[in-house]
């Protein structure tokens, strides 16, 4: 462990959820932390290792519950990612934004905490923030991960507009990257990205399809690849000073004779080796993110307006196309994700159609019923065609289990009562493909 430490008021003591949205201070002797927690499952079929899960509790609890009493996170999470409340002292329609430093501190060190011991061996954590409380989410990283499982801060293009009020217009946010194996020991798991098919073209009318290119030299001076090449005008050329050819003569001969060089400049240039689709390394990925590539809040919002066009739109929804690149970063189809701060559910729904297995955690019992429920549900059913559907074709499939977790204390009320979400679920499993139990499904 470090020996440099953030230090905040209240830091030896752990932060749990109480009823509503509320936290309250405990001791981490308190008895009543040895408590189990109450759930309940509102969906028919059994917890185990293959299910994708949606709970409406607080991240801590869900992920209490989730170790104890079922094998969901058995394999381990490949991807955490999550995009907590910034704490900017905005509060937005569908939740706060304004906890006290401190809180949000505790907040998301001890959840960060509990993460940790869940992680697969070549997991990574990936936590999007703005600047208001990065450098110090960054020490509380450090003290939960090491120092040394830093892999990246990935600055992404949150908008395009300008606003002309503001000392600098932001506009990006930042996602911490951190892997506990340590980025040298992650790098050789994690998947490159996929280059586009815009730069592969058929110059040639090769009928083997279109191709990349590259030149055909090599850094520093090795006698065996130095030679005459000849162009197809006739002229002789020799590697620039303080280089190599790229391969042997003998190889060239072979892949001249194969159709693997080309001259450019009409058969004048210099030789450049062709690469086709199968044959091209992926691009290892920068830290900055455009908007053109991994889209905006604003693209984000469109999307879930299509969704969801009678309802006030979520306040701060991520693209599906920016979770698209985490998500194929840093899993393989069949893997674990999770988000304990599930909002609208872009996470869940990419990771779905990506063919990933999936645990989101949102507290808000509103934001559930009005938004991460119903488009999870039409995710299933194949009845979004925004975001990245076409991009991954998907059609439709899978299905997700619901869970209810109650905070251990204070006592909730209204929507959040398991009861009351119970009755909701029971009147959407009239129109849509929810599997409830027989005794709910009933009672509606
Ligand atoms: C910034 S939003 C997430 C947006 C999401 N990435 C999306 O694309 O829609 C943060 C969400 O975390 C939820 N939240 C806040 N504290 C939580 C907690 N302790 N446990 C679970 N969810 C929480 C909020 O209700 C809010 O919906």
């Amino acid at each position: 462990m470090s020996h440099i430490q953030l230090v905040w008021p209240n830091k030896d003591l752990s932060l749990r959820a109480s009823g509503g949205t509320g936290y309250e201070w405990v001791q981490p002797t308190d008895s009543r932390l040895l408590k189990p927690l109450k759930f309940k499952q509102l969906t028919a079929r059994q917890l185990n290792a293959r299910v994708n899960v949606l709970a409406i509790g607080d991240g801590l609890d869900v992920l209490d519950v989730l170790t104890t009493q079922t094998a969901v996170l058995n394999g381990g999470i490949r991807l955490v990612y999550i995009d907590p409340p910034f704490n900017t002292q905005v509060n937005f329609r569908q939740y706060n934004d304004s906890m006290l430093r401190p809180m949000w501190l505790s907040m998301m060190r001890d959840r960060l905490a509990a993460l940790r011991p869940l992680l697969s061996e070549n997991a990574s954590v990936w936590v999007h923030l703005d600047d208001t409380e990065l450098h110090r989410a960054r020490a509380i990283l450090d003290e939960v991960f090491g120092e040394n499982a830093f892999v990246a801060s990935v600055v992404w293009q949150k908008k395009t507009t300008r606003d002309s009020r503001a000392a600098f217009s932001s506009n990006h946010d930042t996602i911490l990257v951190y892997a506990p194996s340590g980025p040298q020991k992650w790098k050789t798991s994690r998947n490159l990205l996929v280059k586009e098919d815009a730069l592969l073209r058929n110059r040639d009318d090769d009928p083997r399809g279109p191709w990349a290119d590259a030149p055909f030299t090599a850094p520093g001076y090795r006698k065996a690849q130095q030679y005459d090449i000849v162009t197809q005008t006739g002229q002789i050329l020799r590697p620039p000073k303080g280089r190599s050819w790229y391969a042997t003569e003998r190889t060239y001969l072979d892949l001249l004779a194969d159709e693997r060089i080309w001259f450019p400049k009409g058969g004048d240039g210099s030789p450049r080796l062709k690469m086709f689709a199968h044959q091209l390394r992926g691009l290892v990925p920068f830290t900055v993110w455009g908007a053109t590539d991994t889209g905006t809040n604003d693209d984000a919002k469109r999307h879930l307006m299509s969704m969801f066009p009678e309802l006030e739109v979520f306040a701060t929804p991520k693209p599906e196309s920016l979770l698209e690149r985490v998500i194929h970063i840093a899993t393989n189809p069949g893997e674990l994700v999770v988000d304990i701060f599930g909002g609208s559910g872009t996470t869940a729904a990419v990771a779905h159609k990506m063919r990933r297995r999936w645990v989101v955690a949102e507290r808000n019992a509103h934001t559930v019923i009005d938004f991460l429920l119903p488009r999870l549900q039409q995710v299933v059913d194949g009845s979004d065609p925004g975001g990245v559907t076409e991009a991954t074709s998907w059609v439709g499939g899978g299905s997700f289990e619901i869970l209810h977790v109650s905070p251990r204390f204070g006592t909730l009320t209204g929507m959040c009562r398991p009861e009351a979400i119970k009755q909701h679920l029971a009147k959407l499993a009239e129109t849509r493909s929810l599997s409830l139990p027989r005794k709910e499904r009933s009672a509606a």
